[in-house]
C-alpha cells in the first residue's frame, strides 16, 4: 500500500507532533525532512561547502548532537535557500515518500514540490507569539536560558526567509487543508489530523 501524507508548516506549529501520532496510529514511516536541511547546515557551520555536504549526507548526520539547536536551525534554512542543495534533497524525499506501507513527511515543501500528488496534504500554522512561546517554554523546562524575545526574533527571522526565498517557498499547496493551532490543544489537533487521514483512506 501506497499512501503519503504531507505535511508543510512553519517552525513550531505543531508539525513533528501530529506526523509523529499520525506514524504510530496508521504504522507510516516518518521523515522529519527539516533534519536534512538541518545535517547540511550542521556540516556547513564545521567549515563544508553546502553542496558537498547535501550531496553525501548518511544516516549518521541525521543523528549526534546539536541537530536541534537554535544555531543549526538558522543554518539549515540559509543553506535551504540554494537551489542545488534542494535538487539534491529530492530523490530521497520522493522515495522516501512511497515506502510500503504508507508515510508521512513534514518539512515546507512536501505538498507543493516534494509530493504534490501526495492523498492528504496538511498545513499546520500558528501565530508567530504562539510558536514563539511553545518553543520557548520547551527552552525553558531543557534548561535552557532564554529570552522569549530572542525566541520570536528567531522564529520570525526563519519565517520571513522560508516564506520569501525564490525555490519551493513555505506556502501551502492549492489542495492542502490549513489546521491553525493557535487555540487548540495538541490533542484537538492531532484529532482534526487523525480525522482527515481516515477520511481518505
Ligand atoms: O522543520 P525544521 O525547523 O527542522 O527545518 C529547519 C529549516 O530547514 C527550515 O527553517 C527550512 C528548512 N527546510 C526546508 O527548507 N524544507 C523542508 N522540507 C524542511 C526544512
Amino acid at each position: 500500500m501506497r499512501f503519503t501524507v504531507a505535511i508543510d508548516g512553519p517552525a513550531a506549529a505543531g508539525k513533528g507532533t501530529i506526523s509523529r501520532v499520525l506514524a504510530q496510529r496508521f504504522g507510516f514511516a516518518h521523515l522529519d525532512t527539516g533534519l536534512l536541511y538541518r545535517a547540511v547546515g550542521r556540516r556547513v557551520m564545521a567549515g563544508e561547502d553546502a553542496l558537498v555536504a547535501a550531496r553525501s549526507l548518511t544516516a549518521a548526520d541525521l543523528a549526534g548532537p546539536g541537530l536541534r539547536d537554535p544555531e543549526v536551525a538558522q543554518a539549515a534554512s540559509r543553506v535551504a535557500v540554494i537551489p542545488e542543495v534542494r535538487a539534491a534533497l529530492v530523490d530521497f524525499q520522493r522515495a522516501f515518500a512511497r515506502s510500503e506501507g504508507g508515510a508521512v513527511l513534514d518539512g515546507r515543501d512536501i505538498g507543493t514540490v516534494i509530493c504534490p500528488g501526495a492523498e492528504v496534504k496538511l498545513f499546520v500554522t500558528a501565530s508567530a507569539e504562539v510558536r514563539a512561546r511553545r518553543r520557548f517554554d520547551e527552552e525553558r523546562v531543557a534548561g535552557h536560558e532564554v529570552s522569549f524575545d530572542a525566541v520570536l526574533d528567531d522564529v520570525r527571522s526563519r519565517d520571513a526567509r522560508d516564506m520569501n526565498r525564490a525555490d519551493a517557498p513555505l506556502r501551502p499547496a492549492e489542495d492542502a487543508i490549513v489546521i491553525d493551532t493557535s487555540e487548540m490543544s495538541v490533542d484537538e489537533a492531532v484529532a482534526e489530523a487523525v480525522r482527515l487521514v481516515e477520511a481518505r483512506r
